[in-house]
């Protein structure tokens, strides 16, 4: 908050804070995104998926074009702004469509297919928050371009589940659909909205309109009247063409060969208009669709909508901070970021360089080591050493300074020893193995 006063040109600086659905992920928490970050690297590593990051805006169109005009993410939800030279641009409001954007600037077609990628970025939706939904979260993602087999759609629906299973989750529940190609909703659309219109009156406002402007978005609504509505509507699995018939049951079959529990919602429809084909979530058990931590499907004609070759492409994307929210309520701990075990507190001007100096070679030496604040008393800096959770206190007097000695603490035993300086290096190396 900035108060400026025009008579004095003084801005008095108040007390800021986050942007509302925005949050700071302060050191305490930065273990669990660093597990989280590690386990997606080393899984998407396994997996053969490269990492690739794109910029955090792109120009307007490249999100109207693909997530389709009609979803609250594009009517509702995109941080968009002119720049300097009038270009409409947005802050990425998710993942896929920058990704293909890139296949296609970068001619990936020309690499061996599919192009495996993964990023872990943060996206941008005005949406209002509460818990688990912000205006800004990040998402670990993939996106495997250019192969339109279905052990592709299973190989990344199993790393999705591996990944949240390699973070020790449990009680998930995976929910597959086949939403068809054109060719399916073709037959299918015009009996959902015969279906619903029967139903009109009861359906929510945004439904009135998705009936005429995106009938399969009507699945999707989490109004309960029309959430009740949706329970007798025809289900676009018993219209599929054979092509995507046959597609929907070797995915599931793949799935039972990697022993991959699902349940089939024949309801689900997801919140982009991109999909085509299957679709899944993945949502903790009881949770309900507003819990979801991760979700994708495939885009066949998305690439090709963007003006790059018909290629197919499938994948899926999870929410960081719902992931934290659901180890946490989970009671799954991620192992701790290690802290320097080290601490080392000194007495006077000559204490303080040897000090200096003593931090530096262990630090070049690769050992964790910090040096006590200035102007304390011993037992403030050992007070502070415990609170930090040093394991080794280094002390260095005026008269260790002067014998080239250093007093070597532990902490847990509490008893303490004197040795030469030269030696600190080697014996403190000890306590890091
Ligand atoms: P999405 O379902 O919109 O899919 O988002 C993926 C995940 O991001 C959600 O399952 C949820 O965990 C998290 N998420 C979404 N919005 C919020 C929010 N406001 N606050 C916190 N977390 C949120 C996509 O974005 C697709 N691009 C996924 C995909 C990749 N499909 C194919 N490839």
């Amino acid at each position: 908050m900035i108060t400026y006063n025009f008579t004095t040109n003084i801005c008095r600086i108040g007390m800021y804070k986050t942007p509302r659905g925005t949050q700071d992920i302060l050191p305490a928490e930065q273990a669990y995104w660093r597990f989280i970050d590690q386990q997606a690297s080393i899984l998407c590593q396994r997996y053969g998926y490269q990492r690739i990051d794109t910029p955090v805006f792109e120009e307007s169109g490249l999100f109207y074009r693909s997530i389709g005009a009609g979803t609250d993410i594009v009517d509702k939800e995109m941080y968009t702004f002119e720049d300097r030279s009038g270009t409409k641009m947005t802050l990425r409001p998710e993942g896929t469509a920058p990704v293909c954007r890139a296949y296609i600037e970068h001619g990936m077609h020309n690499l061996p297919q599919p192009v495996r990628l993964y990023y872990f970025a943060p996206i941008f939706r005005y949406e209002r928050p509460q818990a688990g939904r912000y205006r800004q979260h990040y998402q670990f993602g993939v996106e495997a371009l250019g192969d339109a087999d279905p052990s592709l759609d299973a190989e990344v629906i199993d790393l999705a589940w591996q990944f949240l299973a390699s973070l020790g989750m449990k009680m998930l529940v995976l929910q597959v659909n086949n939403i068809g190609c054109k060719l399916c909703r073709g037959d299918y659309l015009p009996r959902l909205k015969q279906y619903y219109s029967m139903h009109s009156e009861a359906l929510c406002p945004n439904c009135q309109v998705r009936l005429e402007r995106s009938p399969l978005r009507l699945l999707d609504c989490k109004n309960p009247s029309c959430q009740q509505i949706a329970q007798n509507a025809p289900k676009i699995i018993d219209h599929l063409c054979p092509q995507c018939d046959s597609h929907f049951k070797q995915v599931k079959g793949y799935l039972a060969y990697l022993e991959i529990p699902l349940e089939i919602n024949p309801y689900l429809v997801r919140g982009l208009d991109y999909y085509s084909s299957t679709v899944f979530e993945i949502q903790p058990e009881g949770g309900g669709a507003q819990s979801t931590i991760g979700g994708g499907g495939r885009y066949d004609n998305l690439i090709e909508e963007l003006a790059g070759r018909a290629t197919p492409a499938v994948g899926f994307a999870a929410g960081i901070e719902r992931i934290i929210l659901n180890m946490q309520k989970q009671g799954i701990e991620p192992p701790p970021i290690p802290q320097p075990k080290v601490y080392v507190a000194y007495l006077g001007e000559e204490g303080s360089r040897e000090a200096v100096k003593l931090v530096a070679r262990l630090r070049r030496a690769g050992l964790g080591a910090i040096k006590a604040p200035g102007g304390r008393s011993l037992k403030a800096q050992l007070k502070q050493a415990n609170s930090l959770g040093a394991a080794q206190v280094v002390i260095i007097g005026e008269e260790e300074a002067k014998r080239g000695s250093i007093i070597l603490r532990d902490m847990e035993k509490g008893d303490q020893k004197e040795i030469p300086q030269q030696k600190a290096v080697t014996l403190l190396r000890d306590f890091y193995v």
